[in-house]
């Protein structure tokens, strides 16, 4: 039996992976958004598309602390876990090409944020309230939402965190369809974003 010809369409979507990441050109892609946008599912699905290899940030900092996040919280105090994320993420962000899940407040950090300008492409996963926290219900160990009032820390998380998110270089949102959808959500804009770059910088 002989195998009908790919579409174009078909052809197409085969060779993506390889042009997004000769686009890349070696940069790392970074994902950012707050608790519960999707980061780490997202992520490693997109680096299993594009063939790269995925790391999730929080989990390289509990690896090098030989803690969890809340036991780092707990014993350690958010100022050191911060330190330590700014830390991990530089060591991630200097080593080979990886998909780069971060925690909701690394990109908040100046210094990491300019390392993350320096070396990757950087995608926000942007999500209403409601979503994140329906998600983030799910797993309800995250320190900075054992409060009285969850939603409404959620709610200011949102206000202060949005407008430095919105420095990053490509926003799609992730709304309530299935990671698939929101991973080829991330891969078409991400092929937007590069193919325009390189168009504006050989224009
Ligand atoms: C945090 C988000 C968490 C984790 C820590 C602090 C934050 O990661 O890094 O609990 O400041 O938003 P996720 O965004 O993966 O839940």
């Amino acid at each position: 039996m002989t195998e009908a010809p790919a579409t174009p369409a078909q052809a197409g979507d085969a060779r993506l992976p390889q042009r997004l990441k000769n686009l890349l050109n070696d940069r790392h892609i970074v994902l950012i958004g707050l608790m519960g946008a999707g980061k780490t599912s997202v992520g490693k699905r997109l680096a299993q598309r594009l063939d790269l290899p995925f790391v999730d940030s929080d989990h390289a900092i509990e690896e090098a602390a030989r803690m969890s996040i809340p036991e780092i919280f707990a014993n350690r105090g958010e100022a050191e876990f911060r330190a330590g994320e700014r830390k991990v993420i530089a060591r991630l962000l200097s080593g080979r090409q990886h998909v780069i899940a971060t925690g909701g407040g690394a990109y908040m950090d100046e210094q990491t944020r300019q390392h993350i300008r320096e070396s990757a492409v950087s995608i926000w996963l942007k999500a209403d309230l409601p979503v994140l926290m329906k998600r983030v219900l799910r797993r309800p160990t995250r320190p900075l939402l054992q409060t009285p009032d969850p939603e409404g820390t959620m709610r200011a998380l949102m206000e202060k965190r949005y407008p430095v998110y919105a420095e990053a270089d490509v926003t799609v949102l992730s709304e309530e369809s299935t990671h698939e959808t929101a991973v080829q959500a991330v891969i078409d804009a991400l092929d937007a974003h590069l193919s325009g770059a390189k168009g504006e910088e050989e224009s």
